[in-house]
């Protein structure tokens, strides 16, 4: 049951595509005080009580302890400390005597407090204009089914961004980019993109390609894609103030950037300097904005990540002239700790500041909206842009698409990746935790950078990485410019790597499976236990194992030096241990807390009772997804009794997931796995 509340006058945002009526009494489940500029909505948790959500947001499953802020923030630094990362997913579970989901659909800034300032109390402030909706069910799984039915269909990528990818900060050019494509095929390990970052730009500019760089692009990505590998450049969201760049000349004989205060086009500074931002909430701009990806399109690019669209600011022009007057007038000043401190935190205060997002101005169907009022909104669409405009060039295709900053809506266009994380242990942990979250917001297709962006990862955090890694949707391995590179064959032997890779590739059949379920069917992929063991008051404590699908779990490594770890067995189940496709180990456990080995090398998931996971039998041959088509299966199962399994395959690329071929029902009985838990399918 969805009962939907209207506050003042709200920003038509976009989440939510059900119609659903208007609630005239007051919110049931929540206490609520409306106030001259905010609605604050405040509920007792019980000592049990847990709370789910939260999407994109620092520490664990269960958020209670601590606020989060919903408020898209250009910040690096993913420390528990942070109340705001890239995103805003508005959208929390209560699991306590009632279940219910709230979802505070307000663009702007939205404060959760559950239960730091006090433990027994989850306090929601959000700006006067909002709308909220309170979804009751009984279940957990009933409550996310209802919340994703509201919110739509999350985004599809193609069947070929499910296999793996690199990207780093810092392939510059042709040559660099040939360097990983034959790094990957001399050592035999599956590849199927590298990515462009920046620098492919002519001078940062959006929409460009760098002629002495690539110097025959289109021929260049046809060669690449003859060998099954995309390539996937990033687009920016500000662009270029530059005399001559008709992008930027467009922008400004059309109306369609952000506006200041006066009506001149705002002005800030990223990559390239001077940037105007396209008002991507302004119908005509948006469309003239995915317009302009067809320029890549045509030279045969059919996957973009779109970046840097809190939108991050470097300095605003304005911003930057009061600063440096500031500091001018200090010149020859003998500085205390007073003014040296104001001195340090006038540079810093320029980057990403609140002041320069209450300065511009948006044009929403006439209407002069100021910026930070719809702040969390510009990466959703900014993203919408690209998707409309695919819909336009190639209604039938999917075409990869992911996005820094999102809101919830934005799910249905794209997927995103976790940001800038570091090559931290904890950050292995991290992103295991936003993963369920972020699929309860309808965000499916996600993956965080696999090794960690900032800092120099180490051979055993990036193996350990990728044994999760293999289990996210988004399997992108990216680092920034300047720290150690991280292509897995920069680590000497690359066997681990290459068996380890090609597990996922072994795996897809199932997880593919799994996520176009979760998609069509308006499911996680992603499950904290509590979702499938809601009787058992030990699974709803765990951290840090997940569900995957329909048939296993994961409990991924993410400490360092550790050889193996504590598992929860929410029942009885099947333990296989994987070195390589080919090598498997099994073992029944039963319920209970084990402490289980796993080597470095070593890729290990639960199979629960009577269920079973469908894996491709790889040859050498297979290099990409496309070749997964030649191999044979095998599937894995745990079956005592029977089973049951809905295989769900397709041709990757086009929208026709309806189609009653797609979908088979296959049937198992004890006998099938008498001779163990294999049975290869001819
Ligand atoms: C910030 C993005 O988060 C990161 O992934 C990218 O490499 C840099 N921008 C440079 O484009």
């Amino acid at each position: 049951m969805i009962q939907k509340y209207v506050f003042g006058k709200p920003i038509e945002t976009g989440a939510v595509v059900q119609e659903i009526p208007e609630t005239k009494s007051e919110i049931l489940v929540m206490n609520q005080n409306v106030m001259e500029d905010k609605v604050v909505l405040f509920c007792k948790m019980e000592e049990e009580d847990i709370i789910y959500g939260l999407g994109e947001q620092v520490r664990g499953i269960n958020k209670r302890g601590f606020s989060y802020i919903s408020d898209a923030t250009d910040d690096p630094i993913h420390t528990e400390g942070k109340h705001s990362l890239y995103g805003a997913h508005n959208f929390l579970i209560v699991n306590g005597r009632k279940i219910f989901g709230i979802f505070v659909d307000n663009p702007g800034k939205v404060v959760f407090d559950v239960g730091e300032t006090s433990m027994e109390t989850l306090t929601i402030t959000t700006g006067k204009d909002c709308v909220i909706y309170i979804i009751e069910g009984e279940s957990l799984k009933e409550v996310v089914k209802q919340f994703r039915q509201l919110i739509g269909r999350s985004y599809i990528a193609p069947k070929w961004a499910f296999g793996y990818q690199q990207s780093r900060w810092g392939y510059e050019n042709e040559k660099d980019i040939r360097e990983v494509v034959s790094g990957y095929q001399e050592n035999g390990i599956p590849l199927e993109a590298v990515y462009l970052d920046i620098d492919y730009m002519e001078g940062y500019k959006d929409f460009t390609v760098d002629k002495e760089k690539f110097p025959k692009f289109s021929e260049f990505v046809e060669e690449l894609k003859e060998q099954q590998i995309h390539l996937v450049p990033i687009i920016d969201a500000g662009v270029k103030v530059e005399e001559g760049y008709s992008i930027y000349e467009e922008g400004i004989a059309n109306d369609y950037f952000c506006k200041d205060e006066e009506g001149e086009n705002f002005t800030a500074a990223v990559w390239p300097g001077k940037v105007h931002f396209p008002d991507v909430l302004n119908a005509k701009a948006r469309e003239w904005f995915g317009g302009k990806y067809r320029y890549l399109m045509e030279q045969g690019i059919d996957g973009f990540w779109n970046d840097m669209n809190e939108p991050a600011i470097f300095y605003s022009e304005k911003n930057l002239k009061k600063v440096i007057e500031e500091i001018s007038a200090m010149k020859d000043k003998n500085l205390d700790i007073h003014s040296f401190f104001y001195l340090k935190d006038l540079v810093c205060s320029l980057s990403n500041s609140s002041k320069d997002y209450a300065s511009f101005y948006h044009n929403m169907n006439g209407r002069k909206i100021c910026h930070k009022d719809v702040h969390n909104l510009y990466g959703f669409y900014m993203t919408k842009a690209a998707a409309k405009a695919f819909e336009k060039i190639d209604p039938e295709k999917r075409v990869l698409l992911f996005s820094r900053s999102s809101y919830i809506g934005m799910h249905r266009y794209g997927g995103i990746w976790t940001g800038d994380n570091h090559a931290w242990w904890q950050q292995l942990l991290m992103s295991i935790q936003q993963m369920p979250s972020l699929n309860m917001c309808g965000i499916l297709y996600t993956g965080s950078d696999i090794g960690g962006f900032g800092g120099d990862t180490t051979k055993d955090l990036l193996l350990r990485w990728l044994e999760f890694g293999i289990f996210t949707p988004l399997m992108r391995n990216h680092s920034a410019a300047g720290t150690r590179k991280q292509e897995v064959y920069q680590f000497g032997d690359t066997t681990d790597f290459r068996n380890i890779i090609r597990i996922r590739y072994a795996l897809i059949p199932y997880l593919y499976s799994e996520f176009m379920k979760a998609a069509l069917e308006d499911e996680m992929y992603f499950r904290p236990l509590a979702f499938d063991y809601p009787e058992d008051k030990q699974a709803k404590r765990v951290e840090d194992q997940l569900m995957v699908g329909e048939s296993i779990m994961i409990a991924p490594v993410y400490t360092q030096n550790a050889v193996g770890r504590y598992v929860y067995l929410p029942e009885e189940m099947l333990m296989v241990c994987m070195t390589s496709p080919e090598e498997k180990r099994f073992e029944v456990l039963e319920k209970g807390h084990h402490y289980i080995s796993v080597s470095l090398n070593e890729v290990v998931f639960f199979v629960k009772k009577n269920h079973v996971l469908l894996l491709a039998a790889l040859n050498e041959k297979v290099k990409t997804t496309a070749d997964l088509e030649q191999a044979s299966y095998e599937w894995i199962g745990y079956v005592p009794e029977k089973a049951e399994y809905l295989f769900y395959q397709d041709d990757g690329i086009s929208k026709k997931y309806l189609s009653k071929k797609n979908w088979k029902v296959c049937k198992f009985t004890k006998e099938d796995f008498s001779n163990g838990y294999l049975k290869k399918e001819n």
